[in-house]
């Protein structure tokens, strides 16, 4: 099991996160070529490492040769213990440079592009994708062959097309095929893990031994001892989120000063909250924290508060916390 890449969430502090509820594979965000390439501070801070991280694999996003090749030979001068190549983002912002899931579509210029990252990288070589038809297995068959011809170690597939973005079914059958075809090279299946149950389901459904945990992931670290314990496993009390939410609060402010730490911390703060029943006016609260203080005052009014008592009566699946002793 996996954790994804997620551009402006997996971070250190969140990557930190996820460590101390299972999760041991793990990937920077998304750097783009062309900033490495022209050594853009932001992309820079987004290779750096914890010394606490066991595996860490970093993920490129680019389709300009020259780009690429600059930014290979930059991520070669640091340690990495994979390098995944994006090919399956969908954001207007990446596609209309011809990268991430457009230059999947374009099979050819995809393996171009990863060919000669493949021939520059020090680091074993992986890739992720979409699936290029909900029905017919060929076009993602090619991409995937062409990738292990040129020594993709694995190759992560998100069972969505592009023009889908995030939403709808995902299509275990086409995984199930690219599984069969390239029996030498390692498939992850990713798209709809939620719960434990979702985790099971995918892999029973796309073949695959090995899963990624993308959403459901965020603000539910705890996602990853659900998949490893399954019927073992046992919710955090109301008192442990708040621990690992503060935890990780705290880690931001560390990282990267308490002001720029605190307002990136809002989005993760609202994904804490997300669907555990604490109510309308934690997220108005939530939205407007700047500073630790503020923070602590806020966590001590959620552990009062509590979440509203029905919630415990039944609780979504994926968002299970244990009423505190
Ligand atoms: C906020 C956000 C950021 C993402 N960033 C990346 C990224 O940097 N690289 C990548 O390969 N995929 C990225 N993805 C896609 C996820 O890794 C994953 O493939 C997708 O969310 C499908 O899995 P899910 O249905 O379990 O969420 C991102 C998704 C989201 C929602």
């Amino acid at each position: 099991m996996l954790a994804a890449p997620l551009s402006g969430y997996t971070d250190l502090p969140y990557r930190r996160s996820l460590r101390r509820q299972g999760c041991f594979f793990a990937f920077t965000e998304m750097v783009d070529a062309a900033s490495i390439a022209y050594s853009n501070s932001n992309s820079v801070e987004l290779l750096r490492r914890g010394e606490d991280e066991e595996f860490l694999a970093v993920q490129l996003v680019g389709s300009d040769m020259e780009h690429l090749r600059m930014a290979v030979d930059h991520i070669n001068q640091h340690e990495f213990d994979v390098f995944d190549f994006n090919l399956g983002c969908p954001v207007p912002k990446v596609a209309k440079k011809h990268a991430g899931a457009a230059l999947g579509k374009d099979v050819e210029n995809a393996l171009k592009c990863f060919g000669l990252l493949a021939s520059r990288t020090r680091f074993p070589i992986t890739a992720k994708i979409r699936i290029l038809d909900e029905t017919d297995p060929a076009p993602t068959l090619e991409l995937v062959q062409g990738l292990a011809a040129l020594g993709a170690r694995a190759i992560t597939i998100h069972g969505r097309v592009m023009a889908k973005f995030y939403s709808g079914k995902v299509f275990t059958e086409i995984i199930s095929e690219c599984v069969k075809a390239v029996p030498d090279t390692q498939i992850i299946a990713n798209g709809g893990i939620m719960s434990g149950f979702d985790a099971e389901e995918l892999k029973r459904q796309s073949n695959c031994n090995v899963v990624m945990l993308a959403r459901g992931m965020m603000g539910n670290p705890w996602l990853f001892k659900e998949v490893q314990q399954k019927e073992n496993y046992l919710p955090p009390t109301v008192h442990e989120w708040a621990a690992e939410m503060t935890r990780h609060i705290e880690e931001m402010a560390a990282y990267y000063g308490e002001s720029r730490g605190l307002t990136l911390s809002r989005k993760l703060v609202l994904d804490y909250l997300r669907g555990r029943g604490f109510g309308g006016e934690s997220k108005n609260r939530a939205s407007g924290l700047s500073t630790l203080d503020e923070f602590y005052r806020f966590r001590d009014w959620l552990l009062e508060r509590g979440p509203a008592a029905s919630y415990f009566v039944n609780p979504p699946p994926c968002r299970r916390l244990r009423q505190c002793d």
